[in-house]
């Protein structure tokens, strides 16, 4: 018998919560022989509507779930844990960019960072999803002290998706023909969703497809996809977000296939001249657990101003949680 994996998940009680636990307990993240223990954390008002949550768990009787924490304090929640999914935070509304979020959510990041410091694992791996994600991530990295930069990410997985279905589409191919889409920067509106190196059937993407329809099209439909979904649905993505959660932590504890590549928030170490320690969307591998941000990827003048401009956003935005840092 396998010993369970202790996976936390805070903000249990919303909406991206709700469609992630449960795919957790079917096996989809670690397979359906690997037993989990989940340990969830939602504010103190959250607490009925989590029980309701771990009550749908136990009707599941899934063997894979071996037991389940719920608590409002991160300390319990995270004690011991080794995968994070870091979800609690506010989302924004109609009319709102992510940035907007950083004052009302910076805090609760701080706080969780301090308490993964204390009680998680050395060798946890930390995805952090609630908005303005890669700031968040950097806060939290930046107050677990003891912790690897290794061990945090921000997620653009779901960015990462939507280029590639979009790219699909456009090209009338199944999504597994389509490799290497980059996702640069932010997880905001200026992120830069390149298709330079992307190969559909293993051509060249950019012969297949109309510059025009790139530039004028292709990219602000990416960095402006949530706000779209927001929309239409009057609240932001959720089932979408909860896969792409789970693309993200599968991509990094078992690893990225030979012949591609993901895009994952990391803690720049300088690659492609972005300032070092913010925490960056790159293209990256990984192998046993490690991430390995890709290197040697030309970048050219177009890139180069886009590189820039989420670049720039980003250090904004660690100026204004500077006294969190
Ligand atoms: P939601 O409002 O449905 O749920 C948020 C939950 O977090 C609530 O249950 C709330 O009580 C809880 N929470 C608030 N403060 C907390 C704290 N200090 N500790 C623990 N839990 C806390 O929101 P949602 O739709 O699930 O979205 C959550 C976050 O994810 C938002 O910030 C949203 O913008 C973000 N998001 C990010 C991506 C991405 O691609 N990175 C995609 C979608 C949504
Ligand atoms: C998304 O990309 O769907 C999320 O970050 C939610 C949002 O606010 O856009």
């Amino acid at each position: 018998m396998k010993a369970p994996v202790h996976i936390a998940v805070t903000g249990a009680a919303g909406q991206i919560s709700y469609a992630l636990i449960f795919r957790l307990i079917a096996g989809d993240l670690l397979g359906a022989e690997q037993p989990i223990v989940l340990r969830l954390l939602d504010v103190p008002e959250a607490m009925r509507g989590l029980n309701g949550v771990m009550m749908e768990l136990a009707d599941c009787a899934t063997p894979v779930l071996n037991d389940v924490i719920i608590s409002s304090d991160p300390k319990v929640a995270f004690d011991g844990a080794e995968l994070a999914f870091l979800i609690g935070a506010k989302p924004r509304t109609h009319g709102m960019e992510r940035q907007d979020l950083l004052i009302v959510n910076a805090g609760i990041f701080s706080e969780q960072g301090r308490a993964l410091n204390e009680v998680a694992q050395r060798s946890i791996k930390v995805l952090v999803v609630g908005n303005p994600a890669n700031t968040n991530a950097l806060i939290a990295m930046n107050n677990a002290r003891d912790l690897p930069t290794q061990a945090f990410s921000a997620m653009t997985r779901l960015d990462h998706n939507r280029a590639l279905s979009q790219l699909a589409q456009k090209c009338r191919c199944p999504v597994t023909e389509v490799k290497k889409i980059i996702i640069w920067g932010n997880h905001s509106a200026t992120q830069f969703p390149d298709l330079y190196h992307a190969t559909v059937k293993g051509r060249p993407a950019m012969e297949l497809v109309d510059p025009q329809w790139y530039v004028d099209d292709f990219i602000p439909t990416i960095q402006k996809r949530g706000a779209t979904v927001i929309e239409a649905r009057g609240k932001s993505s959720a089932a979408s977000a909860a896969h792409a959660a789970i693309d993200h932590m599968r991509s990094w504890v078992l690893g990225t296939p030979a012949d591609d590549w993901v895009s994952m928030g990391v803690s720049s170490d300088g690659s492609y001249g972005i300032a070092e320690g913010i925490v960056f969307s790159f293209p990256v591998t990984v192998v046993d657990g490690r991430y390995r941000i890709v290197s040697g990827i030309n970048i050219n003048e177009l890139s180069a101003e886009r590189l820039q401009l989420t670049e720039k956003e980003l250090l904004t935005e660690r100026e204004m949680v500077n006294h969190l840092l």
